[in-house]
């Protein structure tokens, strides 16, 4: 047997004399006012009945035995083979023995002191270690005083637990924080008066003795995305034993890192007497050597290793914005676009208006002022041949004025040409190819029956079409507005 089994089996002991009918112990430490009996062991229910005279007597010191008798103190009660005190007291110690013809048995008896700031004597507690995880049981029994026992409470470490139970107990699996002191008080009634027993058990709880397989908590392959020049703690973590040990291990071809260190490990006890054990691995500044490369942590025990690697990889250039910043960014970027696309939608179709207007503002004037009577010097000097498309109006005359204007526009370019359209193109027989293919833009339809006001689509066009002039004050309002209609 070893020490370790030593207190168990003690406990084993004690807790089944406190259980026995008999008093086996010869000797015997009591705490004074509690009710308290001595049992004869060779009793026989046989015995219990028999005649045979029985006799108790007790001695003290240099004191003479003396016969004990129910005279004798009022504390005391005899019956048969057993001697009861109600309650014992300190006066009470010393050697007691029994005898019953020829049979006899002795005890010493030492009765000490109650604490009275405590709900328990430390003197008298029971000693019991559980291993964690180990069942852990503690009943509060006392078979002697069964039928007297009125209620019984269950305190730890003198807080009630469990109160006016018949037999209160625990069960359990034990763990570290069931240590401690266990009480269990009984209160029972004799001739009228209450008294108590109390029972303590010193509950210690050691740590589970078979060693655990040390396991490394996490995935076994870590990918740690790293910004370039930033730093990394890299945290190793285990359940271990508390002799096994916990170290990292990378390439140090090029000798040490002084960027890479390796910080203090950190233990904690696990509620199962195990070890929870941390060690980080902080790498400063890093750099392309750190990337793609293993950090391996291992523990290390007797019943064999575990290792995890961590790998660091570069952060996706996207990931770099924080998630809300490139959100907004990219809102601020369609709304920008939107107001684009708006703005040029809008030039596109107010370009006549802009234009107009910019004219207006700028007072330009790309006319010539020269006035020549010959058809084609007059071509010639014009910067626009604006061509009527009119059956009514349709002489040689004008046919040769078109066809030399077209030819100054088309083959010198040095007019353009603005063709208004009174009757469509296509019903013109005699029209050269060339203006059936002048740009679209340069084609004005006129559309209405009556002259159209000056602010009208039409008239705004042309002038856009027109080169810029400038607009002499005074002269605006005495101009003749043009009118065109069918006539
Ligand atoms: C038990 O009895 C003793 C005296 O006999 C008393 O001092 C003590 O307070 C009692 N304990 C409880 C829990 O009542
Ligand atoms: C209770 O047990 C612990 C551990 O075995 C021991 O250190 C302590 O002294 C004990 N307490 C008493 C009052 O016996
Ligand atoms: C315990 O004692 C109290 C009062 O002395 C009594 O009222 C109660 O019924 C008793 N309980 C038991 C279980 O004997
Ligand atoms: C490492 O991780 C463990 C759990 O996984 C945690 O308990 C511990 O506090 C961490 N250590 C550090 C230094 O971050
Ligand atoms: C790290 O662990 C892996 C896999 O266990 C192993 O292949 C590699 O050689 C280890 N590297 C170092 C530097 O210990």
């Amino acid at each position: 047997m070893n020490c370790r089994e030593l207190p168990l089996t003690l406990w084993v002991l004690i807790f089944v004399s406190t259980t026995e009918s008999c008093t086996s112990r010869p000797h015997i430490t009591v705490v004074e006012g509690e009710p308290f009996y001595l049992k004869y062991c060779s009793c026989s229910p046989a015995h219990e009945i028999e005649t045979t005279t029985k006799n108790w007597y007790k001695s003290s010191g240099s004191q003479e035995r003396v016969e004990l008798n129910p005279r004798s103190s009022s504390r005391i009660a005899l019956h048969g083979c057993v001697l009861e005190f109600w309650p014992v007291e300190l006066n009470d110690t010393g050697s007691y023995s029994f005898q019953m013809a020829n049979y006899t048995q002795k005890w010493k008896l030492n009765v000490i002191r109650r604490n009275k700031h405590s709900c328990f004597t430390e003197r008298q507690v029971t000693s019991k270690t559980v291993e964690v995880k180990k069942f852990l049981q503690i009943t509060c029994e006392n078979s002697y005083y069964q039928t007297l026992v009125n209620s019984t409470s269950l305190y730890k470490n003198c807080k009630k637990l469990l109160e006016n139970n018949k037999n209160p107990m625990i069960k359990k699996n034990a763990e570290l924080e069931d240590q401690g002191y266990y009480s269990c008080v009984h209160f029972l009634h004799h001739n009228g008066k209450l008294f108590n027993i109390t029972k303590t058990f010193n509950i210690t709880i050691v740590e589970d003795r078979s060693n655990i397989v040390p396991v490394l908590l996490g995935p076994k392959l870590n990918h740690v995305a790293v910004e370039l020049g930033k730093d990394v703690r890299l945290n190793c973590s285990a359940l271990l034993n508390e002799e096994d040990v916990v170290y990292w291990m990378f390439g140090e071809e090029n000798g040490s890192d002084p960027n890479i260190h390796e910080e203090k490990e950190i233990r904690i006890m696990t509620s199962e007497g195990k070890w929870h054990a941390s060690k980080v691995l902080r790498i400063e500044n890093i750099g392309e050597n750190n990337l793609n490369v293993l950090y391996n942590c291992t523990v290390a025990s007797t019943g064999g290793t575990d290792t995890k690697s961590f790998i660091l990889v570069r952060k996706a250039d996207m990931a770099d914005i924080p998630g809300h910043v490139f959100t907004k960014g990219m809102i601020i970027a369609v709304l920008i676009l939107v107001a684009v696309v708006c703005l040029v939608t809008v030039c596109i179709i107010y370009r006549v208006d802009l234009v107009l207007f910019y004219r207006h503002l700028m007072r330009r004037d790309e006319t010539l002022t020269a006035v020549v009577d010959e058809i084609h010097s007059l071509i010639e000097k014009s910067r626009r041949l604006i061509i009527v498309l009119s059956k009514s109006y349709m002489s040689n005359e004008v046919r040769y004025e078109l066809e030399s204007g077209l030819h100054e526009a088309l083959v010198e370019r040095k007019i353009k040409v603005i063709l208004i359209e009174f009757t469509p193109v296509t019903d013109f027989t005699f029209l050269p190819q060339s203006l059936k293919l002048l740009k679209s833009h340069r084609v004005l339809k006129w559309k209405a029956d009556k002259s159209l006001s000056y602010n009208s689509r039409f008239w705004k066009n042309l002038l856009y079409l027109m080169p810029a002039k400038a607009v002499k004050p005074g002269r605006d309002e005495s101009e003749v507005l043009p009118v065109l209609s069918e006539s």
